[in-house]
């Protein structure tokens, strides 16, 4: 096992505090006039994409000061122990090997001394043969027609990769195919969702790693009872619910026959495991062949991350600029704004992503930590976040530092359009950078017909601060390859900051404590009597709800 550092007691660390100092009122803009080849230094292309994070408030100090910090706390050591199935979420007592599940390598790669790769052959290749079939119309729903809509049941890790990748991936949805996602235990998605939808020709995907989870068994139950209202045979469930799953048990019990099982195991954690049988739905709705581009092409960011000093290495660079400013400056969120409307739920996959993961105040050691964390992580698809709360960015209080991520090629290229949207993308970072100062809004009011005293007054609020961090992501194009090693930068960039913060990846006990509570509630609120087991408000919500439900 790597060793459990605390970060702020590395030389590192304090360097970096004495260095922020001296750095909390440089100007970007000023780095860039000082060295016109900073661009050059600050970029790297990794295939078709292309990192740019010369738009940060760093230096090469900086960088060689952040650089010791991951070799005092033994990043080179914590990366060999994931790769090598160690077994590093230690509070779940699991390895942690969603990184094998795109390994096309002929290297074993062992855990508890197997190696998992035939397994891992063994489920792609059904999972290919399943697509097949149902693209070929091989596969028929009860009725003899052919199924043309899939719909996926899960949440969480289990949903929200299969839904992203999907819609970020809509060119390439194959012809006659539709799917439709289902995670909320609200009966309000489900009967949304399966009002317009023909059972005949309806796969379910049921996708739930435990296979226990409340909202994903009700829905999946629900489902069900849909189906069999046309079907009116309980037989044929077979030919139109599949799981995905890590539990046998589970999933016979429901009565999903083995054989419609795809199974993974327990050391994919459910945020990283669309590459798992959990994809099935992806490879179902843009075909299993790019499905395994998608793959190939987080393989290619493994290979990158696994290989690449770490001075060029785009997700320790994308850590390490992320701990700049949590640690450092203070910032508390992190917004992720591609300009591109297919990723439009990429944000709340990372979201998942990096707060599920990180979000944790206890380090490895079973201690309270004494620094910030993983960052609020949120976003929205630009341009419609520019009409909504970039104003904050702006021109806020808080240093917010933003991931843009645009696609230079646009699947869609009608009129002017993507020329637009990548201007604004330009645009943006730039704004974000240079603001604005009094003199040059001065200018520009008196070059309009407003009195000298109405321009004065106006001055402060037209001005903008600039010296706002942007990373710029501009990639070739979005599609199967890309995509997969643009999530999988991000999936090593959480790593690495986990890394660093002595805190534990990849378990998430913080979601338990709400669903043991749930569990308690829900027994109290199918009876007619007073609840008085809470504290006075929650008692108050439940008795409230309770009386207006019997009205
Ligand atoms: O509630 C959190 C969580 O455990 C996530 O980590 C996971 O992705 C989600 O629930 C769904 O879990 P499962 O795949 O077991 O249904």
């Amino acid at each position: 096992m790597f060793p459990k550092i605390n970060p702020t007691e590395t030389n590192a660390w304090k360097t970096l505090v004495a260095h922020q100092t001296e750095m909390a009122s440089v100007q970007m803009k000023d780095l860039f006039e000082q060295d016109p080849k900073r661009f050059d230094k600050m970029s790297l292309l990794l295939e078709d994409l292309l990192f740019d994070y010369s738009k940060n408030i760093i230096t090469e100090k900086t960088l060689k000061n952040l650089l010791q910090l991951t070799h005092d706390c033994k990043l080179n050591e914590a990366i060999a122990a994931m790769f090598s199935g160690e077994k590093i979420n230690q509070t779940e007592d699991r390895a942690v090997m969603h990184t094998a599940l795109r390994s096309f390598s002929e290297q074993p790669i062992t855990v508890d001394g197997a190696d998992i790769l035939p397994e891992i052959r063994a489920t792609r290749q059904k999972m290919k043969a399943f697509c097949q079939k149902i693209h070929n119309g091989e596969w028929k729903g009860y009725s003899g027609k052919n199924i043309t809509t899939i719909v996926n049941i899960g949440i969480g890790g289990s949903d929200l990769g299969p839904v992203m990748v999907t819609e970020a991936l809509k060119p390439y949805w194959i012809e006659g195919i539709k799917a439709h996602f289902i995670s909320n235990v609200d009966g309000t998605q489900i009967v949304e969702t399966l009002k317009n939808l023909n059972p005949e020709e309806t796969l379910f995907t049921i996708a739930s790693k435990t296979f226990t989870t409340q909202e994903t068994m009700t829905n999946a139950h629900t489902a069900r009872e849909w189906f069999l209202k046309s079907a009116k045979d309980e037989k044929l469930v077979a030919k139109h619910f599949v799981a995905l799953s890590t539990n046998v048990e589970g999933v016979k019990a429901f009565g999903i026959a083995p054989e419609n099982m795809f199974e993974f195991w327990d050391w994919v954690g459910g945020r990283y495991s669309l590459w798992s049988s959990i994809g099935l739905s992806i490879a179902l709705t843009i075909g299993y062949d790019n499905f395994e581009k998608l793959l190939k092409g987080a393989e290619s960011s493994d290979h990158h991350f696994r290989t690449a000093d770490f001075k060029e290495n785009i997700p320790v660079l994308m850590a390490l600029i992320g701990i700049w400013y949590t640690n450092f400056f203070g910032s508390e969120t992190e917004a992720i704004l591609p300009y591109d409307q297919y990723m439009h739920r990429f944000p709340a996959y990372f979201q998942q992503g990096n707060m599920e993961s990180n979000g944790k105040h206890t380090d490895r050691n079973g201690n309270d930590v004494s620094y910030s964390t993983g960052p609020v992580v949120w976003g929205e698809p630009g341009t419609n976040g520019q009409h909504a709360f970039y104003q904050l960015i702006h021109q806020g209080t808080h240093i917010i530092p933003c991931d843009f991520i645009a696609p230079a090629i646009s699947h869609n290229p009608i009129g002017e359009h993507h020329t637009i949207l990548v201007s604004n993308f330009f645009a943006q970072t730039e704004a974000l950078m240079n603001g604005k100062n009094a003199d040059q809004v001065s200018a520009e009011l008196k070059a309009g017909t407003m009195d000298e005293t109405q321009q004065n007054q106006l001055v402060p609020f037209k001005v903008f601060s600039g010296n706002k961090p942007t990373n710029s992501f501009l990639i070739k194009e979005i599609n199967p390859f890309s995509l997969g090693a643009l999530i999988a930068l991000y999936e090593h960039k959480i790593f690495v900051q986990g890394v660093i913060w002595n805190i534990f990846s990849f378990d998430q006990w913080g979601v338990e404590l709400g669903k043991q509570l749930a569990k308690k509630v829900l027994p109290e609120l199918k009876t007619d009597s007073k609840v008085t087991s809470h504290d006075a408000s929650t008692n108050g919500l439940i008795n409230t709800l309770k009386l207006w439900q019997k009205k």
